[in-house]
């Protein structure tokens, strides 16, 4: 047993994307501002319409996976396949965009508190043009695992902890993802010390996004994605207001990432490839 230690530290920045949503962007803020696989990770947090009401009207995405976690607001997704989601607090969706998908992320409220949270998570060149796919998740599906320190959501993943086990609605099978991703919602009561097992091998980090915590004894940053050493294990230390995190692990791809914009692929041919297919409306074509 290893435990993982706080390597390096990727600081957000403000940024804007879709039609002007305010966000902090932490991974993804620079080309080497990147944890393989993961590509990018946003949170959007404003008590102020203006910061969102413009939303992510309809855009392409090709090459990747894209995560949205809902803490607080609410959502519509439209996507062409003809799917419609509605994202509310606690919900997620997870959408394969595989070899193209056009969708929008538009608000559905015109006050009020919008947060939440967007993951890239890369895929391999196999599976790249595989055909689209988009999973709407409710809050209700997500399973949580209370302890004395605490409680974790699992979103994805696998979590076993003091003799009880809880599977995410997407982990290592279901789908089969060959980054086999974790992603847990942590909230640790105050000044507690929480231990929790993540696989040796994956790449991972957390994200502070309330309250205080620490790992062996360096505090983490807010808002900022907080690199981890390998290991089997995370060890974390609440600060005297508790704390909730983002803890976030992969298996690395480790292939070159060619990225414009919402194309991640792996050469600069495809890319240009990416952009004529939409151009031509081809982008979402099955073969
Ligand atoms: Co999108």
């Amino acid at each position: 047993m290893s435990t993982r230690s706080l390597e390096r530290i990727i600081e957000s920045v403000a940024t804007a994307d879709g039609a002007g949503v305010k966000l902090r962007r932490s991974l993804g803020s620079g080309q080497l501002a990147r944890l393989d696989p993961f590509l990018m990770l946003d949170e959007f947090y404003s008590d102020n319409p203006d910061d969102y009401i413009a939303g992510f009207p309809a855009h392409p995405h090709r090459g990747f996976e894209t995560v949205t976690y809902m803490l607080d607001g609410r959502m519509e997704h439209k996507d062409h396949l003809g799917n419609t989601g509605d994202l509310g607090p606690g919900s997620v969706q997870w959408m394969t965009a595989g070899r193209g998908v056009i969708h929008s992320e538009m608000p559905k409220q015109s006050e009020g508190r919008m947060r939440g949270f967007q993951l890239w998570i890369n895929l391999p060149a196999a599976e790249k043009m595989k055909p689209a796919s988009y999973r709407d998740i409710p809050a209700e599906k997500i399973p949580e695992l209370v302890f004395d320190g605490g409680r974790i959501r699992v979103i994805a993943g696998t979590l076993k902890l003091r003799g009880e086990t809880r599977s995410g609605p997407v982990n290592g099978s279901q789908p089969a993802l060959s980054t086999d991703p974790i992603y847990w919602d942590l909230s640790i009561d105050p000044a507690r010390q929480v231990t929790l097992p993540l696989p040796a091998g994956h790449n991972a980090f957390v994200y502070l996004y309330e309250g205080q915590a620490s790992i062996g004894g360096q505090s983490l940053p807010h808002r900022a994605a907080g690199i981890l050493g390998d290991g089997d294990r995370l060890n974390l230390v609440s600060g005297s207001m508790g704390a909730r995190l983002l803890v976030l692990a992969g298996k690395p791809i480790n292939e070159p990432v060619v990225q414009y914009g919402p194309f991640v692929m792996n050469t600069r041919e495809e890319i240009e490839q990416a952009v004529w297919d939409y151009r031509d409306g081809r982008l979402t074509e099955t073969a």
